[in-house]
């Protein structure tokens, strides 16, 4: 079973290739990141453009990496929802055109549930229905979530952010710092040479009457907006001098403000299942990833983390999910339109 992978939701062009949905043959990804650097964030009209100027070279590059004729896959396969609608679009169009030229199924994938996936396609990684249920954690740019999975195709929301995504409170936060974007993996760097305990920041907490769905727990949601706005007074209070020394420890703190409160969470929701899967961009963070193995080894969980190539928005996670069986087929994918604010737990 090889599968050809298509996502462009936000700001990188990808493209995979893989086999059986696990061994990933090819992957591309085309990082925007100097494009939008400039303006602090991704501007939508600059990533579509982007998208769609470089997508057709990028997908002919997987192909050729992977060493796969047209004729050899048995499906395409591309995120339908949650992302830009612009940028979205690019790649739902792209795909449909390439799935009705090959005659080949189309595959329409949950970006969301794409990350979930994507420690399954580590090598030497069980598969979903080895572990049995699992509570996965989704950490990036624009989402912070928990969600428990029964099986590959059942999931439930227990938690998520009602204000900012983590990877927002590091790329905001190192904007208020000067340090550029995005700002997670000058984060990390800097993060290691300071004192986390040397600044006293705010760890979100949420309150029931403002978690964004009923029945949601909300000691499993998680709110980044006041560590941020903590972080402001901060440096309004002591402004930070050009080669300031403080830097490494003022980022540090922020950083284990950030770490805390997702390990506090995690920790909560792993209260009758005993693996945890991890993805997205934030997971890349070291000093995320060892609290994250200390947790696993002091409670005798199952932690499996996405591999680096896999953490961050790529196409190898869509053809992943897509070839063990998830997505939207058929009809439903091929008369599929881009759904903006796809809920995690729908397909
Ligand atoms: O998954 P991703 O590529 O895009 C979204 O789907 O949002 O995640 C991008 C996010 C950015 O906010 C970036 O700052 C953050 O992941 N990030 C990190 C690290 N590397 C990337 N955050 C913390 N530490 C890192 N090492
Ligand atoms: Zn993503």
């Amino acid at each position: 079973m090889l599968i050809l992978g298509v996502e462009t939701s936000c700001d990188e062009t990808a493209a995979a290739v893989v086999q059986d949905g696990r061994l990933v043959r090819s992957s591309i990804i085309l990082s925007q990141v100097a494009l939008h650097a400039p303006y602090g964030g991704v501007v939508p009209e600059i990533a579509s453009r982007q998208h769609s100027e470089m997508l057709p070279d990028v997908v002919d590059r997987a192909m050729r990496d992977a060493g796969a004729g047209w004729g050899d896959l048995d499906a395409v396969a591309v995120t339908y929802g949650p992302g830009l609608a612009s940028s979205l679009l690019v790649g739902l169009s792209m795909a449909k055109g390439l799935a009705l030229r090959l005659a080949k199924p189309l595959i329409a994938i949950n970006h969301l549930q794409a990350h979930i996936y994507s420690p399954f396609l580590a090598d030497g990684a069980p598969r979903p229905e080895e572990v049995g249920p699992f509570v996965a954690l989704v950490i990036s740019g624009g989402h912070t979530c928990l969600v428990r999975c029964d099986a590959l195709g059942q999931y439930q929301l227990l938690g998520e952010t009602i204000d900012d995504a983590a990877g927002e409170a590091f790329d905001k936060g190192a904007n208020l710092l000067g340090l550029g974007y995005p700002g997670g993996p000058v984060m990390d760097r800097i993060g290691r040479q300071g004192n986390p305990l040397a600044v006293d920041f705010p760890r979100g907490r949420v309150k029931r009457q403002r978690t964004t769905f009923a029945g949601l727990d909300p000691d499993l949601c998680f709110s980044y907006s006041g560590v941020k706005t903590a972080l402001l007074y901060h440096l309004r209070d002591q402004p930070l001098q050009p080669e300031d020394p403080r830097l490494p420890d003022i980022v540090a703190s922020y950083q284990e403000a950030i770490v805390d409160t997702v390990i506090e969470r995690c920790e909560r929701a792993m209260t009758d299942v005993d693996t945890l899967c991890v993805g997205g961009g934030v997971s890349l963070n070291s000093r995320l990833r060892a609290r994250l193995q200390e947790l696993a080894r002091q409670r005798g969980l199952r932690l499996l983390l996405a591999k680096p190539a896999h953490c961050a928005d790529n196409a190898a996670m869509i053809a992943g999910l897509a070839g063990a069986g998830g997505g939207l087929r058929g009809d439903h994918a091929l008369g599929a339109d881009v759904i903006p604010a796809l809920p995690v737990c729908v397909t």
